[in-house]
């Protein structure tokens, strides 16, 4: 099945044309970053209005790049929460209007069940595995047992990492979304020189919490007396994605082993991350397991990610009706393959 791919939860606008919910033959990506920069953060109201320029103009790119058609598209997929509601209201819009027109079916799909599926767009993996999703809005770790199969195993009780390192590189003086930026400052620093907490480590079960670890950076930036700058931010950062990653790690794979799973996803934007890369690879390489990463294209916002379990649902007979709304909170364990194909359909 050909599928149209559209995203615009956050501050990407993307279409994508994507063949049997594997073969990616486009991912445009309209990144709005720019705009938002200025002010520190994503605005809601611009984000929904620079969708709605970049909508039809990375559409029109997705086809051309596919060498298809909108008469070829058969089924649209589109992400239908969770997000800044205006700016879901935009591609959901879109997507809803093109469905109707051409008169072929339409899926609503998760934002979260995109990014933790995206690897399946590079290579089979096989049920079940362990998902971390780290992005902007979202730290949790999920069971994965099949496409709109999820069950929550712990999640962030207050920030989420991708919105530490963002807060944590504004009051470093760096600009909004810094979590590159101290991905690529860390790399030059000596993580031992500050000793940040790490929060929840102990505990029992998987929860996550990072306002702690955001806190101390701040009371360290206060006691310093040098300029933030060179040597020292390289060390202050180095520190900081120090103690994200150990705490993202250490659980997910605690959690990998409670579960007896030797699979391990992580994805979402702050899977860009090279430490947390490189440390996932090593302990999966000691433990004998497996932990995949998406490219960094499909880590951050893409409509191509929507594809896995659009096709899914869609090629299984699942229509969405033009009543689908958008929605700013959704748990994705509330997202049941069953309700997408009913009892029978399972799998
Ligand atoms: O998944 P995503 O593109 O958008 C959301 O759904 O939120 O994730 C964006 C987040 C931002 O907080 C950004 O700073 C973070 O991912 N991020 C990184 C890196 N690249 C992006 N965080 C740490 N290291 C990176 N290399
Ligand atoms: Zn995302």
């Amino acid at each position: 099945m050909l599928v149209l791919a559209i995203e615009s939860s956050c501050d990407e606008t993307s279409a994508a044309v994507v063949r049997d919910g594997r073969q990616v033959l486009s991912n445009i990506i309209a990144s709005q970053v720019d705009v938002h920069a200025r002010y520190g953060g994503v605005v809601p109201e611009l984000a929904a209005r620079k969708h709605l320029e970049a909508c039809p103009v990375v559409i029109d790119q997705a086809l051309q790049q596919a060498g298809v058609s909108l008469n070829d598209i058969e089924g649209v997929a589109v992400t239908s929460g969770p997000g800044l509601i205006g700016a879901l209201l935009v591609g959901l819009s879109t997507a809803k209007a093109l469905a109707y027109s051409l008169n072929i079916p339409l899926v609503g799909v998760h934002h979260i069940e995109g990014h933790i599926l995206a690897p399946l767009l590079e290579q089979p993996i096989e049920f079940p595995y362990l998902a971390l999703a780290v992005s902007g809005g979202h730290t949790h770790l999920y069971r994965v047992d099949g496409v709109g199969q999820y069950s929550l195993l712990g999640r962030t009780l207050d920030d989420a990492a991708g919105e530490a390192f963002d807060k944590v590189a504004k009051m470093s003086g760096l600009t909004y979304p810094g979590g590159a930026l101290i991905d690529k400052l860390a790399r030059q620093g000596n993580a031992d020189r500050f000793e940040f907490p790490r929060p929840m480590l102990h505990r029992s079960g998987f929860d996550f919490s990072f306002s702690g670890i955001k806190t101390a950076v701040l009371t360290q930036i206060k006691k310093l007396e040098a300029p933030l700058e060179g040597q020292l931010l390289q060390d202050l950062a180095a520190g900081f994605q120090e103690a994200v990653v150990d705490v993202l790690s250490k659980k997910a794979f605690k959690a990998a082993k409670e579960y007896g799973l030797s699979r391990i996803v992580v994805a979402g934007g702050v899977a860009c991350n090279s430490g947390l890369r490189e440390r996932f690879a090593e302990m999966a390489d000691n433990k004998g397991m497996t932990v995949y990463f998406p490219a960094p294209l499909l880590c951050a916002d893409n409509a191509a990610m929507l594809a896995v379990a659009g096709d899914f649902y869609l090629s299984r007979g699942y229509r969405a009706d033009l009543a689908l709304n958008a929605r700013s909170n959704w748990p994705l364990e509330q997202v049941k393959v069953s309700e997408f194909l009913g009892g029978a359909q399972r799998g």
